[in-house]
């Protein structure tokens, strides 16, 4: 009897402890980021949403757009936390003219970004959908438009004292085909193998691009970056999954599983905390972080790095004659 009693109570302590280790690490590191003018992307829900909750405590500047206007999320904020300063401008990464509007409006409204974090993202799109440019829609959500974004923003960035670039990657970077004479997954699309599943693959290069372009941007700007891995969280990245039936249905089943095994998004928005809170000194130019500290991409060199940068700058020059 009492071996049995001994041997749940252990079994528990063990689930327990592993859980504590599940669900990752917090930032522990605190600066004084008050003067600070952060510019983050998403916002209306998910892990950037919970990274504005956590920054409201520290009497900053706040700009994030989206999509979609969290108008109780906004209301809650500026009543509790009146010492921040919270705003939200409309953005569609996806839309061309979106960008430069949202550009615009910040121009206007802020003399200065010490710095922009690249998070807004989606996932694993169940049908072939493209920007108004006319990109793979994941390409030019995830890497495409923020990184045309960031550029029209370099003006601003310049303005700060000490600049910099958060790029939230993903570990999904692994999963990568990254091909630029098909850019837009075509030949994955349209195999009978993996028409299935090359969404994700597209995910995966967007992913590993982001990495890419944080290991080249301080080359390229004389502005340092970084790129990080979240942790797999809880959010709504997976709305578009949910929208299949079996996927749904899947996911009701095995839902205690995956709560355990994942994050919720306070613990997913903590390395990005990380890299908000790194002094200038501690920051790797370039690094990949995961889990509060410093870890290494796979299937980065300098010369893919490279590549890439040049490749975007041409398909932006492509892009901008074309929407003239
Ligand atoms: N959750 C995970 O397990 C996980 C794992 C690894 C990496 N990540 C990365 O973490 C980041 C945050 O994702 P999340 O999990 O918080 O996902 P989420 O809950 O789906 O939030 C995504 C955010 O991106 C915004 N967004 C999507 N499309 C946009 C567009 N066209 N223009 C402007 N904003 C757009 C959404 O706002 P609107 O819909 O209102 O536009 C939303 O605020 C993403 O980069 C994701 O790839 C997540
Ligand atoms: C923030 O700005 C104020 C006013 O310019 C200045 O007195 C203060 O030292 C600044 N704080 C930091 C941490 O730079
Ligand atoms: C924010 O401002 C409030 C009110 O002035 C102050 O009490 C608090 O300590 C400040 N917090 C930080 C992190 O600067």
């Amino acid at each position: 009897m009492w071996l049995y009693l001994i041997a749940f109570l252990l079994a528990l302590a063990i689930g327990y402890a592993l859980r504590i280790y599940l669900r990752g690490r917090e930032c522990k590191i605190r600066r004084d980021i008050s003067n600070k003018t952060i510019l983050i992307t998403g916002g209306s829900k998910g892990i950037g949403q919970e990274t504005i909750r956590q920054l409201a405590n520290y009497n900053c500047t706040i700009i994030f757009g989206s999509r979609t206007k969290p108008t109780e999320f906004l209301n809650h904020l500026n009543k509790y936390y009146p010492q921040t300063t919270i705003k939200y401008i409309p953005l569609d990464l996806q839309n061309w003219k979106s960008i430069q509007q949202f550009v615009e409006q910040v121009n206007k409204e802020v003399k200065k970004i010490d710095i922009l974090i690249n998070n807004a993202a989606i996932m694993g799109t169940l049908t072939r959908e493209f920007t108004s440019y006319g990109l793979e829609a994941q390409f030019g959500t995830n890497y495409f438009g923020p990184f045309y974004l960031t550029q029209q923003l370099l003006p601003l960035l310049k303005k700060s004292d000490s600049p910099r670039v958060i790029n939230v990657a993903s570990v999904a970077h692994t999963y990568e085909g990254l091909d630029f004479n098909d850019i837009n997954c075509d030949k994955w699309a349209n195999s009978i193998f993996w028409s299935r599943i090359y969404t994700y693959r597209a995910y995966g290069n967007t992913k590993l691009s982001l990495i890419l372009n944080a290991q080249e941007f301080s080359k390229r700007t004389g502005i340092k970056a970084c790129s990080l891995h979240p942790g797999v969280v809880r959010s709504e990245v997976l709305q578009y999954q949910l929208s299949s039936k079996w996927f749904d249905w899947l996911l009701k089943i095995l839902w205690p599983f995956f709560a355990y095994f994942t994050k919720d998004c306070y613990y997913g928005c903590q390395t990005t905390l990380y890299c908000i809170m790194m002094s200038d000194n501690q920051l790797v130019d370039g690094g990949y972080y995961d889990n509060c500290e410093l870890s290494k991409p796979k299937y980065t060199s300098k010369e893919r790095a490279e590549q890439l940068w040049d490749f975007t700058l041409e398909l932006i020059k492509k892009v901008e004659k074309e929407q003239r």
